[in-house]
């Protein structure tokens, strides 16, 4: 009899468990994630065409003069937002509806561009949350509007110190805090004590490869997760229910999502050798590609990859059982959750190429110095918006300190690797490689 039941026990669960997940739509989770607003609006089209009036001199003067479209493009630049591939005129970071009202999306820290084009699930490597919050808030004063408490979050929680980066994992620690297992507000809740730390997300392109999610992988996957985002006060429980089917969809669009193909040369006789080289010293971690295609999803101890810890302590055994005892995970329900984990997960490497800058916090501007760990800069500047193909990632300059005198905005495009949360040390397998390797193993990591 217990035979049989284990037996339709073992049939049953990834029968439903699979019958659950991919019943959803994804031509219409996308839909979802660009028309449906999840969040209470933020702004309006009039705040958003305005927003040059509080810009320093001479941006401020350039959009004066500029056209409408010209001054969109400015505006747009500043704060690391992009149209819609199938739309460039509306922004694919913000739901727009039909009143011209602007709610924030996933896409405003999971869509950002490579080589000028935007790109769903690529991490957005320019959004500047604090930025647009704050500029946001002090163009609606000029013009008289009446704010919002979101207008005033940028003053009571840090949202992120670099552009690209935020601190969303303690967005999800704070407001989960203040609700219980059945996601009810519970009356005279506050937040814990809270280890402050910005992380860049990973591409949306690897979800399909993993079991459980996030950096530690703590959370087993599941479309009801994904709501987490969405959490706000505004929302209430029911909120939740409501909107299973749509993140059903939601999920259906993650899972369907492929890595952009590199846009260079590649020299195929080096990047073969590149793969043996790969193969001997990196896929026990990050797997193998090409005809046979074996994610390991292994979690390395934190004492062995030596990466920033900010993002591991940040998260308490208690925080992630809480997580996994609520709606968000069926109570417990659906089985994995990892309270403890030891370290962080070694990430899939599909279209690595394109999602600069490396490690989980941002701090490693290029491949070329992922793969050379002592000569990653200890300081960095963005310089421009163009690609490095010499050494494939973002174009920095690096910098001997931080030059005194400069607004907040511009202090966000500098990247200081002795801040708290920003070390770029840590993941010091390459130094095995020879330098001939090294640059093997740099054309291979091309063709992934
Ligand atoms: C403010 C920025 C921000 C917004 C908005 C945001 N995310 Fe994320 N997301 C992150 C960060 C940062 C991580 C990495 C967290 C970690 O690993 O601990 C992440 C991780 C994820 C992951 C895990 C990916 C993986 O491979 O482990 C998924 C899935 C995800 N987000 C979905 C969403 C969805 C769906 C929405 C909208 C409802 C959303 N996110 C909105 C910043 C954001
Ligand atoms: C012992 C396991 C392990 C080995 C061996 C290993 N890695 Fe990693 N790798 C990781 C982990 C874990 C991370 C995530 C670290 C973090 O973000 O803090 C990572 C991150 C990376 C990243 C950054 C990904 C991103 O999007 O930020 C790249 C690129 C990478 N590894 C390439 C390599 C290459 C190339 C090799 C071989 C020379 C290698 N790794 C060997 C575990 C490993």
């Amino acid at each position: 009899m217990w035979r049989q039941a284990v037996l339709f026990g073992l049939f049953l669960l990834p029968f439903t468990v699979q019958a659950a997940e991919s019943s959803g739509d994804a031509q219409a989770g996308y839909d979802h994630l660009i028309n449906t607003v999840y969040l209470p609006p933020y702004f309006d089209q009039e705040a958003f065409d305005n927003v040059w009036r509080v810009w320093p001199e001479p941006l401020k003067a350039e959009a004066e003069k500029a056209s409408a479209a010209r001054r969109r493009e400015m505006a747009y630049e500043r704060y690391g937002l992009t149209g819609r591939p199938e739309d460039e005129t509306k922004p694919l970071q913000y739901v727009v509806d039909a009143k011209g009202n602007w709610t924030l999306n996933c896409f405003s820290c999971h869509g950002g561009q490579i080589e000028g084009k935007p790109y769903p699930g690529l991490p957005n490597n320019r959004f500047d949350f604090a930025g647009i919050t704050d500029e946001i808030r002090l163009t609606k004063a000029l013009l008289g509007k009446k704010l919002i408490p979101t207008d005033y979050s940028s003053l009571v929680f840090p949202m992120g110190a670099n552009k690209g980066t935020t601190n969303a994992v303690n967005f999800g620690v704070a407001l989960m805090s203040l609700r219980d297992a059945d996601l009810n507000l519970v009356p005279g809740a506050s937040f814990p004590r809270m280890l402050h730390h910005d992380m860049e997300p990973p591409p949306w392109w690897h979800f399909s490869q993993k079991q459980n999610i996030y950096l530690d992988g703590f959370a087993p996957k599941g479309h009801r997760g994904l709501m987490q985002f969405t959490m706000v006060r505004e929302n209430d429980a029911q909120a939740f229910r409501d909107r299973e089917d749509d993140f059903r969809d939601i999920y259906a669009y993650l899972t369907s999502l492929k890595p952009p193909k590199y846009s260079g040369k590649i020299e195929q006789g080096k990047a073969a050798r590149g793969k043996i080289v790969f193969n001997k010293h990196c896929s026990e971690c990050h797997g193998t590609y090409g005809e046979v295609v074996d994610y390991p999803e292994r979690t390395i101890p934190i004492d062995e990859i030596k990466t920033d810890r900010a993002r591991l302590d940040a998260l308490t055994p208690e925080h992630r059982k809480s997580y996994g005892d609520s709606w968000f995970n069926t109570y417990g329900e659906q089985k994995g959750l990892v309270a403890d984990p030891e370290g962080y997960v070694a990430p899939p490497l599909t279209g690595v190429w394109a999602s600069a800058p490396y490690l989980h916090n941002g701090s490693v501007p290029t491949l070329w110095h992922l793969l050379h760990p002592d000569e990653r800069p200890k300081i960095w500047r963005w310089k421009g918006l163009g690609y490095d193909h010499q050494r494939m990632g973002i174009e920095v300059e690096p910098l001997e300190k931080v030059p005194p005198r400069l607004s907040t905005m511009e202090r966000r495009e500098i990247f200081n690797t002795g801040r708290f949360g920003k070390s770029a040390q840590g993941h010091d397998f390459p130094n095995a490689l020879t330098e001939p390797q090294r640059d093997e193993v740099l054309e291979y990591l091309k063709t992934l």
